[in-house]
């Protein structure tokens, strides 16, 4: 069939019928949003690189995280900046360390909610690095003992899934293995399998207080040109018992998210990351943009390109949207 038989723009042209013939949906259930947490009270620190975002206290991230979850969005993913900060980030497994007691209070608030809890060292280590440092390297297998040591901690609060972000090597398998062990075979693990040294991290670590303090994270994040490595890491930690795979960032990996959808069957979660919202954020306070309609563009693509779950600091947003138009 083609042209002047075939005209793409006959089913163009309204958009009832538009509605009718379009391929991919953004559905609220398939966001989630992260927040960060730090210890105090009353506390809502705005970060000025990820406008809307803020840090909050326990007392008011749970009010946060209600309004969240009365958007219909089911899910959040908690970063904690801790009091004190060591070599080897031990506020990352205390029992009463931030983000703990912010599983806590949110388990008892909002029941329903599902509570992820980031598994990673950066914000809690003294040098910044996402592992103990031993001279001038990442020790890998010291590091994997005590990201165990983390997951255990927010199951025991009463984390619904937990999501190491990391990139040690073989920290999935160290993980379910010690979760397994202490009776939460239950506890998913969404693995930040295929996760990249971006520059679109940028604005996180102010938010997250988590810049390192010397070097970068090349040696243990992935190489920004390499896909047929990315396959590898995906089957990697599925072997190790991971449920949900990630890809991050999102917009600039969507070839990775759709070759991992062709070569897997788990499902998919793609991080949009602080950098992607920071630009679009930015570019729409100077009038460039239309940002309600670049940030439904930028989440559509992210499913199109075969994510399952949209992981954005545009949760709130676009569930909003989602609700008042019905629909992507
Ligand atoms: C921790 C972590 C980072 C992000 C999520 N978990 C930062 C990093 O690796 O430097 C980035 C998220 C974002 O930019 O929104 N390792």
């Amino acid at each position: 069939m083609k042209f002047p038989v075939y005209r793409a723009r006959r089913l163009r042209r309204n958009e009832t019928l538009r509605r009718m013939v379009r391929e991919t949906f953004l559905r609220v259930d398939d966001l989630i949003c992260p927040l960060f947490v730090r210890p105090g009270k009353g506390v809502k620190n705005p970060i000025l690189s990820m406008p809307g975002q803020f840090q909050f206290s326990v007392d008011t991230l749970v009010q946060e995280a209600q309004k969240v979850y009365d958007l219909g969005i089911p899910a959040v993913l908690l970063f904690g900046i801790p009091k004190a900060k060591d070599e080897i980030g031990s506020e990352a497994y205390a029992r009463d360390g931030v983000v703990q007691k912010a599983i806590r209070s949110l388990r008892d608030a909002i029941p329903e909610l599902i509570i992820i809890g980031d598994i990673c060292l950066c914000e809690y280590t003294s040098h910044g690095h996402c592992g103990v440092v031993k001279g001038n390297e990442v020790d890998n297998d010291a590091t994997i003992d005590i990201l165990a040591r983390m997951a255990l901690s927010h199951a025991e609060a009463g984390a619904d899934m937990v999501a190491p972000s990391d990139m040690m090597d073989g920290r999935v398998g160290a993980i379910r293995k010690v979760l397994d062990e202490q009776g939460f075979t239950h506890i998913p693990i969404m693995s930040y399998a295929a996760k990249y040294a971006s520059g679109f991290y940028g604005p996180f670590r102010e938010a997250a207080e988590s810049a390192p303090q010397f070097g970068d994270r090349k040696s243990y994040q992935m190489d920004p040109a390499n896909a047929r490595e990315a396959m590898r890491e995906i089957r990697l930690d599925i072997e190790e018992g991971a449920d949900i795979v990630m890809v991050k960032p999102a917009l600039f990996y969507l070839d990775i998210i759709s070759r991992v959808r062709m070569e897997f069957d788990l499902p998919i979660a793609a991080y949009s990351v602080s950098g992607e919202f920071a630009m679009v954020k930015a570019a729409s306070q100077l009038g460039w943009i239309d940002e309600e309609r670049v940030m439904m563009e930028i989440l559509v693509s992210i499913k199109r390109a075969g994510a399952d779950l949209v992981i954005t600091y545009f949760a709130k947003e676009a569930a909003k949207l989602l609700r008042e138009k019905g629909g992507y």
